[in-house]
């Protein structure tokens, strides 16, 4: 008796591991759809993969010192400014702007609550370091093959720069009493 249930069972093995190679088996993969390495690749959807980068329409920092900020300092903008100043800058500036991060002063990051920053130089220049950089600090608008990180667009760029010229001192003193 159990030698035959043993044999049903045996049996009953065989036949489901050969069911799996009959020919409609295979019947859910060859369907329309496209399969990996097939036909032409699809577009990217917008920005998703920056291999060419954004096209910067100035070619260096003296060029973009000129240019006039085309963002107002609206609430909104200010906000978008704060949270990627948070993401990008605070690192190298501090949360503060006032260079107390840790590698600040490892860097000479400045400080950014300066008048020298906050009144000497012109929006449009810190623009232009933003976008390609300064004697130490890093490019943030430059494609990756011309030793760039094009994290940000010209638009995000002019948003850090309200955020830096318009609220970061007032930030600022506000971390220091809370200190
Ligand atoms: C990897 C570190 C690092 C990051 C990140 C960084 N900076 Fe800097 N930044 C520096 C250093 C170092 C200096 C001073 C030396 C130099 O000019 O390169 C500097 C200088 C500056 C200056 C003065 C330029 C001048 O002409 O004297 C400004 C303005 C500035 N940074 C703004 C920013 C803003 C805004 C961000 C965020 C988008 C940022 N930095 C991100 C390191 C950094």
């Amino acid at each position: 008796m159990k030698l035959k249930t043993l044999t049903i069972f045996l049996a009953g093995l065989i036949v489901s591991t050969q069911v799996a190679a009959w020919p409609w088996s295979t019947d859910m993969m060859n369907q329309p759809s496209i399969k990996p390495q097939e036909g032409p690749p699809a577009a990217f959807p917008k920005r998703s993969i920056p291999t060419i980068g954004i096209p910067t329409k100035v070619a260096n920092r003296q060029e973009a010192e000129k240019l006039k900020n085309p963002i107002k300092p609206t609430a909104e903008s200010i906000k978008q400014g704060r949270k990627l100043f948070r993401i990008i800058c605070a690192a190298c500036h501090g949360l503060s702007g006032k260079a107390d991060s840790p590698v600040s002063p490892k860097i000479g990051a400045i400080d950014l609550t300066s008048d020298y920053v906050q009144q000497t130089l012109a929006e449009g220049w810190i623009w232009g370091t933003i976008t390609f950089g300064s004697a130490i600090m890093p490019a943030y608008g430059v494609p990756n093959e011309q030793g760039g990180s094009n994290d940000l667009s010209p638009e995000e760029r002019w948003h850090v720069v309200n955020y830096v010229r318009k609220q970061l001192v007032r930030d600022s003193a506000g971390m220091a009493s809370a200190n």
